[in-house]
Parts: C-alpha cells; structure tokens; sequence
C-alpha cells in the first residue's frame, strides 16, 4: 500500500493528488491514505497536505529505501531484486549466502552501516550509517575463473563512468580496484569469488563508495588518503546499477579489446613509473597496460617485463 500510495505521489509530482482520488484507486477510505500519508512522514517523505488540492511530493528521503532504488531502474538482471539492512557484518557475507542458498543473479544487498566492511588485502573498509554507498551483488559469469579479475576491472570501469555521469567530475581507476577522484579514494571494489573445478559458481561483487561525508566523518588515518563525493544517494546508485549492468553483458561477451581500451581512457597508472607490492616481493617500472585476464604488465628498468595479477600499486 505505501508503495502504492508512493508511486501515486510520485507520478503526480508536479501537482497534487486528492486524497478521495487515492483513495479511489486504492479502494480504501481517505482516513487510511491519511494514516499512510503520516506513516511516510514517519520515514523521512516531505508530503504536503493542502486542505483543497491534496497530497503533493516535496522531498524524498536520504535512504536506501527498495522503492526508490527500484524507482525507473532501467536494468534487466541487476537491482531487479533488492535486500536493504539497517546494519550488518558486511554486505559481501549476506550476499554470498544468498547466493549459497541458490539465490539467482543481479540480486543485490545493500546496507546502511555496515560493522565489519571488507576492503582487499584483509583490510577493514569504513562504512558509516547513512553515508556512503556499501553494497554486494550476486554475479554468476559463464567465465573460467581467470578471467575473474576482469570483472573487478569491467565493474570499476562501470562504476568511474557512471560517477562522471551523474556528478560530471574526474574520475579515475588506480588497478586493480580503487576508484579515484582529486588525488584521493573515493571507492573501492571487493571481489570474492565461489569456483568448483574450473568454472565459476558465483561471484560477490562488493562495492564500497563514500557519499555526503565530511573530512571529519573520516578517521584520522585516512584523511589524507579518502574523499567523498556529494550527491543523492539514491540517483547515483541507480547510474551504477544501469552501468554494472552494461558493463556486465560486455565482460560475459568477452569483449576484452573494448573493457581495455576503456580501462586505459580511466587509469590512473597506464603509463606512469609505478611501484607494486605483493607481501614482500616488490616491483617497479612501468606500467604498460592489462592483459585480457586483468593482469598488469610491468617494464622494469632492466628491460624484463613482469605480468602480474594483483599487487598493491602506488604512482609516481
Ligand atoms: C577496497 O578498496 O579494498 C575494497 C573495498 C570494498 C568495500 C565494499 S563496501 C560493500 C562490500 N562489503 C564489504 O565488506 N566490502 C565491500
């Protein structure tokens, strides 16, 4: 009924709606659309009640609530099914079990805060309540599972190219999956993956982006490191779904000419004198570009070129 009554408001938003109309479409008394109307109030809708006109839209609330990031979602597979928490461990855990229980793909799991966010290399990712965009989806690729990093790279692509859209800043990709944007993090991407034998059963994409949050909302640690943009949640979630969703059909075509010519246009490393490290090794030269499996090729000063998979990369 809320949704009902919602997506009433939301068609008539230039106007007003008579609370007889809605209740005449919803078969219901105009005393049961007052208390809906109150119970949105209650959610955070600004909702105007004017004695002659009827209701009108005026703000929706800053939340991740299902029937807006569902609202003229123009997506197919992913965001057609929803879950939303209030608060969990990490998104990435309730998603990989849904999908142990055979949840289908392009479900996605979105939470508000989140207490134990992942980041790579077994780090913690800051996920404070309301700010910041922390969500999971359920992927399952007919891919080998080395092609796996590719999607990290398809979907932070998917993820750079829909923030540029929406908010029109300079966004760039530091590989594997960092998103960034003036100098600094803006987001990150968590890809964990479920194989058996040489085939993929699923994949959880975790995505992390910090959205509305102040410099002083960041822990001391990572000010320097960390920025946020400022935007609607809500719309700029709906830009990402639709390009994940884009950039998902092109990895499953394995159209890997195109993901690294676009990779190119948006990293922040091609190019560059870079140093890598993974554990104790280190590396550094130049960065030449990805390989079709998502690895980055590395010209070291003595010549010998290194293909490497994964690493912590830092720019000069
Ligand atoms: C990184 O840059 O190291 C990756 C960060 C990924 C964070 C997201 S937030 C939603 C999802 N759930 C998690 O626990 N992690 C990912």
């Amino acid at each position: 009924m809320d949704t009902e009554i919602l997506n009433a408001l939301h068609k008539f938003k230039d106007g007003y709606i008579s609370g007889e109309e809605l209740a005449g479409k919803l078969k219901v008394s105009r005393t049961a659309i007052w208390n809906h109307i109150e119970y949105l109030r209650g959610q955070g809708y600004t909702i105007e009640a004017h004695p002659r006109l009827g209701y009108r839209l005026i703000e929706i609330p800053d939340r991740l609530f299902p029937d807006e990031i569902q609202r003229e979602l123009e997506t197919k597979l992913i965001g057609k099914k929803v879950w939303v928490y209030e608060k969990i461990t990490s998104t990435n855990d309730v998603a990989s079990d849904l999908a142990i229980k055979g949840e289908p793909e392009g479900g996605v799991v979105f939470a508000e805060s989140q207490a134990k966010g992942r980041g790579r290399l077994g780090r913690s990712w800051f996920s404070p309540k309301h700010k910041g965009l922390w969500f999971s989806v359920i992927l399952r690729p007919p891919l080998q599972p080395v092609y796996a990093p590719m999607i990290t790279i398809a979907s932070s692509i998917a993820v750079a190219k829909a923030i540029i859209k929406y908010t029109g800043q300079s966004v760039w990709i530091k590989w594997p999956n960092d998103i960034y944007t003036n100098d600094k993090k803006v987001g990150g991407i968590l890809t964990e993956m479920n194989t058996e034998l040489d085939t993929i059963k699923f994949v959880i994409l975790g995505i992390g982006i910090n959205v509305n949050l102040k410099v002083d909302d960041f822990p001391e640690e990572l000010r320097d490191k960390a920025t946020s943009i400022s935007c609607s949640r809500i719309e700029l979630v709906k830009e990402i779904l639709g390009s994940l969703e884009f950039y998902y059909k092109m990895l499953n075509e394995k159209r890997w000419d195109t993901i690294i010519s676009e990779w190119k246009n948006l990293s922040l490393v091609l190019g560059k004198r870079i140093k890598l490290a993974q554990g104790n090794k280190k590396y550094e030269g130049q960065a030449l570009g990805i390989d079709q499996q998502g690895a980055i090729i590395l010209r070291q000063d003595d010549g010998i070129i290194q293909r490497l998979s994964s690493g912590d990369v830092e720019c000069f």
